[in-house]
């Protein structure tokens, strides 16, 4: 395994919007998505187009690939961007085959990583769906705090959910 974690470049973002398109029902009820509610892939495709040509001070959200051999297994996403302050952060290995590998963990410490350096970060939040056990598993592995779990819509994706809120202060120290 040679993991790699870096921005995504724009001409990766099919990634983001295959997954979600890509995703049988029962996935996306499980990461607490409405189908209903993903934008048509031209429409997410111009927003991401948009999204790309803000600085890093102003973006309203910043997407990382996650790579394996420099095979792009998965990808990070990150908003509600207070720059210099806090951001939520997203996780997805896209194809089922790739998760329970121990890929995700280590991604995820990566991406917290960039994050906190790019962002200027102090807190890092995530949101995921409280009934999902995977996430509410790799977090805590990556150095999350558990805070509290509570009912909101956690973004345009979203139905209205219970959700585990979890939170790190600063990035876990790489092992090598
Ligand atoms: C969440 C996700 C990124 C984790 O990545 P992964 O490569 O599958 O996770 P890992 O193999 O590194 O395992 C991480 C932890 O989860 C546990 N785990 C993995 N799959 C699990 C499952 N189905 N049920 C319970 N625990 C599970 C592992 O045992 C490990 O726990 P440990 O560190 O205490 O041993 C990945 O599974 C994924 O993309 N899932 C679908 C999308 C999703 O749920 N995203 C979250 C939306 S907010």
């Amino acid at each position: 395994m040679s993991l790699m974690v870096r921005e995504m470049a724009e001409s990766e973002v099919g990634l983001v919007i295959d997954y979600f398109h890509a995703s049988p029902p029962e996935h996306l009820e499980l990461i607490g998505v409405d189908p209903v509610r993903l934008p048509k892939r031209e429409a997410w495709r111009a927003y991401y187009e948009q999204v790309f040509q803000q600085p890093l001070e102003r973006r309203e959200t910043l997407l990382l690939t996650w790579l394996d051999d420099e095979r792009p297994f998965g990808f990070s996403s990150a908003d509600k961007i207070v720059f210099g302050q806090r951001a939520h952060m997203h996780l997805h290995v896209t194809l089922p085959d790739d998760r329970r590998r121990g890929l995700g963990v280590e991604a995820v410490r990566r991406s917290v990583e960039l994050y906190f350096a790019q962002l200027r970060l102090k807190r890092l939040f995530c949101e995921p769906h409280a009934f999902n056990p995977t996430p509410n598993r790799t977090l805590p592995s990556a150095g999350f705090r558990y805070l509290n779990t509570h009912v909101t819509v956690p973004g345009p994706l979203n139905f209205r959910q219970p959700v585990a809120r979890w939170v790190i202060t600063r990035p876990r120290k790489l092992d090598s």
